[in-house]
């Protein structure tokens, strides 16, 4: 398997065996970074983080596994660059694409990190964009064969805004890797027609299934893995939050939708979560709203804090996952050496 040069910008772009590879490549170098055995085999390359938006989760996962692989790491942020404001996308590109070996980038427009990837000339990589979270789904999938020992045939439920950029990467992923993809969302939210209509076929090939419902029952029955993410995203305008929990709330993920998966079902996210009285956003929507969606009340919205605090949850495996998940992706679209 050679990935050197590729960008990585949506798993659309890569084939069932190369995104097995990937996860496999993670696996391999999480154990050598648990048996201390050192793996700087990028020395002397340096990459620039790119971020329109905020992060804890990616942009850490991007310098630590820099760092690992003996490479040196530039973090430009939402106002420390030209690009987008004097200078174009293009024109970045092409300045940076000279002095880095690799450029990760999260932002709003997905046409953005297509722009970046084909003028950099080097490796672009998308740290999130409104569309996709490719590299997240690496992540999620890594934690899900570490519990279940595989990924065919998993029963992959999410639940939520299932057009946002991790409903589609989730939909396209399980596509791709022959698993059994349902979202469970009011209609409305379901991903566009053209996404779904490509993964089926893709699904054809694989083994897969894509299935929608609205009923929240219906959707977790028996399943493995109940998924979900923030109502509203990123670059969203704070006043969707209304609609978005009039949507929604009824969708919350609570034990009595764990209750109805498999026993040993896991629960996922993304992060970062509303689940709490502990972050001034989520209190500040509760308290707006918890009169009327009697659901969100104490900072809890897409997932209660007994779910994601239960024996059930593997969100902070996850996260921990992005780091070994990212380092895999660096190192296989940076050097053709490594077996
Ligand atoms: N999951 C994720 O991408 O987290 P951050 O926004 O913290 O990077
Ligand atoms: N859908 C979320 C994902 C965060 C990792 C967002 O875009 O804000």
């Amino acid at each position: 398997m050679n990935l050197k040069g590729r960008d990585f910008i949506t798993l659309l772009d890569y084939t069932s065996e190369e995104i097995n590879y990937l996860i496999n490549l993670s696996a391999r170098l999480k154990k050598e970074k648990y048996d201390g055995k050192p793996h700087k085999h990028l020395e002397g390359k340096n990459i620039v983080l790119l971020f329109q938006k905020d992060s804890t989760r990616t942009r850490c996962a991007f310098e630590v596994g820099a760092m690992d692989l003996g490479m040196g790491v530039t973090y430009l942020g939402p106002s420390g660059s030209q690009m987008g404001k004097k200078e174009s996308i293009k024109d970045t590109a092409r300045v940076l694409g000279r002095m880095y070996d690799g450029l990760e980038f999260r932002g709003y427009l997905h046409t953005d990190v297509e722009q970046l990837a084909e003028h950099a000339g080097v490796p672009v990589w998308n740290g999130l964009t409104d569309m996709y979270h490719p590299t997240q789904i690496l992540a999620d999938f890594l934690t899900v064969k570490e519990e279940f020992g595989k990924l065919e045939g998993i029963k992959f439920t999410y639940v939520g805004d299932a057009r946002n950029n991790m409903g589609n990467s989730l939909m396209i992923g399980s596509a791709k890797l022959g698993m059994h993809f349902t979202a469970v969302a009011p209609r409305e939210l379901w991903p566009e027609q053209t996404l779904v209509e490509h993964c089926q076929e893709i699904a054809k090939d694989t083994g897969a299934t894509i299935n929608f419902t609205e009923d929240t029952m219906q959707g977790t029955k028996d399943v493995d893995v109940i998924y979900t993410d923030v109502w509203v995203s990123m670059g969203e305008p704070k006043d969707v939050w209304h609609s978005r929990i009039k949507q929604l709330s009824d969708y919350q993920v609570d034990s009595a939708m764990m209750n109805n998966a498999q026993p040993k079902a896991i629960f996922m996210h993304c992060l970062p979560a509303f689940h709490g009285d502990d972050t001034d956003v989520g209190m500040q929507i509760a308290n707006e709203f918890h009169d009327e969606y009697p659901r969100v009340k104490n900072g809890e919205m897409e997932v209660t804090d007994e779910v994601i605090e239960s024996t059930q949850s593997r969100v902070f495996p996850e996260a921990e996952n992005r780091m070994h998940t990212i380092k895999a992706v660096m190192l296989a679209t940076m050097s053709d050496d490594y077996e």
